[in-house]
This record gives structure tokens, sequence and C-alpha cells, in this order.
């Protein structure tokens, strides 16, 4: 049988890994997928550009909509990223009838329900394994190996480029602006890094990835989204010694009253398998109501990484080339038209328990102030440690873990504190969770 033919649009960190891991395991990958893989058609920006792969057999342009509009290519792989141009480069090759796969978690995570629909009327699959976690198969995890569970919640390190930050930053001590440039040249972070640090472009997976646990639309625009660039080295150092370590993590749970959605840095015991994943290594944790936890390790970011998801995708969409539209796994997990209207919650009605750090004048009745309007808030603390004058004012560091409290009732809590004369500077404030099988 002829070989199928791939077109590439991009051929930087991903791009170039696919390339390499298509070549290097040919014979593997034609023995799965029924047919050898070709790529045949590549664009980039520069053509002078130095690759890290081999580009012999591949004709490179820099018009991807080359490659797009060439009946000659039967499947377009989208790894130039953003969602502008990838966007129309992928409607486009829907269009025109031709199957996508895509790393592109920006485009999924915004456009996805739209791309959804016209890849389902078209009869092609847009496949987008690489798009969360690197390496991980964890869209095939929850979308196919889970489908007999209710899932309850899922929480993940899915940042590679911010997991390997805070690793090196606790580990070694260094700057955050060091380490972030590292993990540029290691080819981790995204086009704009402020995506990795300030949590969007783990906003964007957790939107992914709650869409395929609990059957709802894509909904970026109502996730909750915080970076890691508040994080200081006492707040590091103060939850080891409450036996914690600081990931930042999303979140996902379905409640009664609807679906939590949240990225945000949090404490989590240091016992927990999630508080030891470090480096650009990424984990997701999902709890369904008949497996109990289940967690998926590997690689969240980096060339073959990544590739081997891009690959594996590549393979399932040569598999269905044969296969009936109607009789494929649906993009979302369940079947277009059963995707339920369950609301997302906002941040403001979230559960969760509390590290608070403050600075506070080191004399009697400070800390029954803080408690009492901390009680009036239906707030429990379940751990005080007090730290030695910790500046010229001779202000105490006071830190509290608390239990489980409406995110509301904190807020105004704070407020309260922050009002308080023997309260000096903002109350640190860090979410926490125990990920504990309820
Ligand atoms: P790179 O910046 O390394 O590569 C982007 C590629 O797109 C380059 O080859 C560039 O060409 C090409 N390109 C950009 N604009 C155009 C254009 N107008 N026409 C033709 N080609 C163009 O990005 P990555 O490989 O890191 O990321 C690609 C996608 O994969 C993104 O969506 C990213 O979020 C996602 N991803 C990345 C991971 C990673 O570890 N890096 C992991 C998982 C997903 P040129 O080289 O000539 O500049
Ligand atoms: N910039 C992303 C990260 C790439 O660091 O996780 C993988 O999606």
């Amino acid at each position: 049988m002829k070989p199928v033919q791939i077109g590439v649009l991009g051929l930087g960190t991903v791009g170039g890994g696919t390339v390499n891991v298509l070549k290097r395991n040919a014979q593997e990958i034609a023995r799965r997928a029924g047919r050898e893989i070709e790529v045949t058609h590549a664009a980039a920006r520069d053509l002078n550009k130095k690759r890290i792969c081999d580009t012999d057999g591949i004709q490179i342009t820099v018009d991807p909509f080359d490659i797009v509009s060439n009946p000659y290519v039967d499947i377009i792989v989208e790894l130039i990223g953003g969602d502008t141009l990838a966007l129309e480069l992928v409607m486009q090759a829907i269009e025109n009838g031709k199957h996508v796969v895509t790393a592109n978690k920006a485009l999924i995570a915004k456009h996805g329900n739209e791309i959804f629909a016209a890849a389902q009327a078209k009869g092609v699959v847009v496949a987008f394994e690489a798009a969360v976690a690197g390496g991980i198969p964890i869209i095939k995890a929850i979308r196919e190996g889970l489908a007999g569970n209710q899932i309850q919640w899922l929480a993940g390190i899915i940042n590679g480029t911010g997991n390997f930050i805070l690793t090196e930053m606790r580990d070694k001590g260094r700057d955050f602006d060091d380490v972030l440039k590292e993990a540029q040249q290691l080819g981790y972070a995204e086009s704009d890094p402020t995506f990795d640090v300030e949590g969007i472009d783990a906003a964007h997976k957790l939107t992914i990835l709650a869409s395929i646990a609990f059957g709802i639309p894509l909904q970026f625009e109502s996730a909750y989204t915080e970076g890691i660039t508040n994080i200081t080295q006492e707040d590091v150092l103060f939850a080891e010694e409450l036996g914690y370590r600081i990931k930042h993590l999303g979140v996902s749970r379905k409640t009664d009253k609807g679906i939590e959605l949240r990225v945000h840095p949090t404490l989590i015991p240091e016992k927990r398998l999630l508080a030891n994943v470090d480096g650009v290594m990424n984990a997701v944790l999902v709890q369904g109501d008949a497996v109990g936890p289940t967690l998926y390790y590997g690689a969240g970011a980096g060339a073959e990484p990544t590739a081997s998801a891009v690959v594996a995708d590549l393979v399932d969409v040569v598999r269905a080339l044969t296969s009936d539209p109607e009789n494929r796994v649906p993009h979302l997990a369940f079947q277009a038209g059963t995707l339920s209207d369950t609301p997302i919650l906002s941040i403001d009605d979230v559960h969760t328990a509390y590290y608070l750090r403050m600075m506070a004048s080191d004399k009697p009745g400070v800390l029954a102030e803080v408690t009492k309007i901390l009680g009036e808030h239906d707030i429990s603390i379940e751990a005080i440690i007090q730290k030695e004058p910790a500046n010229e004012q001779n202000d105490a560091c006071v830190i509290m873990l608390t239990h489980r409290v409406l995110e509301k009732n904190m807020n105004a809590a704070i407020k309260s504190i922050e009002a308080l004369d023997s309260i000096h500077d903002r109350v640190t404030r860090i979410r926490m969770e125990m990920l504990n099988a309820n």
C-alpha cells in the first residue's frame, strides 16, 4: 500500500522531534499503523535555518497554505503554535477534507468547539494528544481507558517549564529568570513564556482535560488562572517545614453546584507522589468512581517526548482512515450532542484549604485578633507557627494553615485582617489540597 503522506507545519522543537521519531522508528510505526508514514512536505519561516532533524526528501515551503491545499498530502500536522494562523490553517485543512494532528493547546482550548464541529461535519479527525502534558498519553487514558468511570476530580502538574523553574529554585536556590532562560534554551517554554509562568498554558491544558473528563464544552474563558511569579523562597521553606511542597497545579472537580476549573500554586503534602514530580516532568492524578485514584507521569515538554504523542496520534489517524466516521472515538470523549451544560464555578465558590503568611506586630493580643476574624468567617485553623521578628520593625512572621473553607469567606477574612493596625503588608495566601481520594 502507498505510504500515508504527511505535511508538517512548523519544523521547530516539536516539528523537528516529530520528523526525527518518524524517520528513526519508521519500521515499528508502519507495523503498528498498517502503512508507512512519510513526511513529504513541511513549512517553516526561514528556509536557511539549521534544523534539529534531517530534512532530506521533504519539500519545505514558507507558505503553509500550499501544504494544506496540496491534494497529495493526507494528514496535516500543525506545529506552528498560536491561535490565529494555526486556526486558519486547521479550518482550511478540515475544509479540504484532511485529518489534522496538533500539539497546540491554545488553539484547542480557545477554538476547539468550533474546530471539532467542523471536523465532525466533514468526517475528519482532529487529534491533540500532544496538547496536554507532553508525552503522557493522558487524553487517551481519560477518553478511552477511563470511559467506564464517572470522573470525580483531576489534579495535575501540567506545565513543564513552571515545574522546572520551581524545582531548580527549591533544590538549587537558583534565580527565577535564570532558570526560565534555560527552559527556553531547552525548547520547553512557549514562544511567549508568560504563558508558562502566568499559568495560561496550564489553564489551556486544564480546560481540555476538564472537557473530556466531564463531557462539557471547552470553556477556557471561565478558568481561574494564577501563575508562579509571586512564589517566594521563604514560602517554599515554610511549606517544607510544615510537611508540604508548593506545586503549580491545575485542579478540576465536579461538585453538586458545578465544575471547578482552576490553576494556581498549591501546597500539597510532601508524601503525595505528585509532590515529588520534579523538573520538566508532568503528572496528572485522576479520580474515577470505579477505578479510584490513577496517576500518569512523564516528560511534559521537549522535542521527542512531545513527538511521541504526535506520532501516536498519527498512528491512530492512519488506522482510522479506513474506519467509518460514526464509529470513531469522539473528539471530546462524549458523543457530540451529549455534552452537558454543567456550569463552571467562579473561584469565589470553590472550597479549599489555605496557607496564610502575614507580618504581625510582635505584641500580646495580635494573634487573638486574627483568629477572631477567621472564626467570624467560619474558618478553622489547622496549624500556626510564628517566626522570630523578621524585619526591622520587629514584626513576627505568622504562618497559618486552615481547614477547607469557601474562597469567598477567605477573601472577606483576609480583607479584615489586612485592615488591622497590627498587620503589616499584604497577607500571602496559597491554596492547599490534600489530594486524598474524596
Ligand atoms: P517552535 O517555535 O520551536 O516552532 C515553531 C515552528 O513554526 C518553527 O519551525 C517556525 O519556523 C514555524 N513557523 C512559525 N510561523 C510560521 C509561518 N508563518 N509559516 C511557516 N512556519 C512558521 O515551537 P514548538 O515546536 O516549541 O511548539 C509548536 C507547538 O507545539 C505549539 O503549539 C506549542 O504550544 C506546542 N507544544 C510545544 C511543546 C514543547 O515542548 N516545545 C510541548 C507540547 C506542545 P522557523 O523555524 O523557520 O522559525
Ligand atoms: N511550554 C509547555 C510546558 C510545553 O512547559 O509545559 C508543553 O506543553
